[in-house]
């Protein structure tokens, strides 16, 4: 302990007044010490194409490397029918590979869905998992974040203004920092 850790947040959303994107400064400005979360851009990436490896483009590997230095990775995303946005995926897939070389290897996840709807975007957060077990991500279980209803969450200027949504997301922030931890005791956190 005593460690602080580099958080690596990826928002899956590229809309200037995202909610997600808010929910994410939000948990930047609510970590407690040991966690020093930055949000990780995905907009300028070029879409994934195995023959892009032979002249691999230069935002492909500075998002690999930042990814790669991470000791954890929090994702915040939409829901789009179902499933997590396509630009999401597409920065998954991206530090996925070259084969053998995922930049995701290891590091413990967690996974925040944020949509306007009344589910909190559970079919997203729960798309997203099942890459999580194949790229090798231990996510944390509990709790759970579904945030619904989350046109009513944010102030004018952007902040996360509802105090019980605040509080839940300091507890999600708290279990996770143990995550991490109890991930890095077991030799995975780079
Ligand atoms: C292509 C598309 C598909 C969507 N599908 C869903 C969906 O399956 N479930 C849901 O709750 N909201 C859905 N929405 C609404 C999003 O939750 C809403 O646009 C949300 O604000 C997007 O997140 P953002 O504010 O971070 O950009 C969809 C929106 C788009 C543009």
């Amino acid at each position: 302990m005593g460690t602080t850790r580099d958080i690596a947040v990826i928002v899956g959303s590229l809309r200037k007044e995202s909610l997600n994107r808010k929910m994410a400064k939000a948990l930047i400005e609510l970590a407690p010490p040991e966690l020093k979360l930055e949000i990780v851009e995905i907009g300028a990436l070029p879409l994934f194409n195995e023959d892009l490896e032979a002249n691999v483009p230069e935002a492909w590997t500075s998002f690999r490397e930042r990814v790669r230095r991470a000791n954890g990775v929090i994702f915040v995303t939409p829901e789009y029918n179902r499933s997590v946005p396509g630009v999401l995926k597409n920065a998954i897939d991206v530090a996925s590979r070259p084969h053998g070389k995922s930049a995701w290897d290891g590091k413990p996840a967690g996974v925040v869905s944020v949509s306007p709807g009344a589910i909190g975007g559970f079919g997203a957060n729960h798309h997203l998992r099942q890459s999580l077990v194949f790229l090798n991500m231990p996510a944390m279980q509990q709790p759970e974040a579904y945030i619904g209803g989350a046109g009513k969450l944010f102030d004018d200027a952007g902040r996360l203004s509802n105090d019980s949504t605040r509080e839940f997301m300091r507890k999600f922030l708290a279990a996770y920092a143990a995550w991490v931890e109890k991930i890095a005791a077991q030799g995975s956190v780079p």
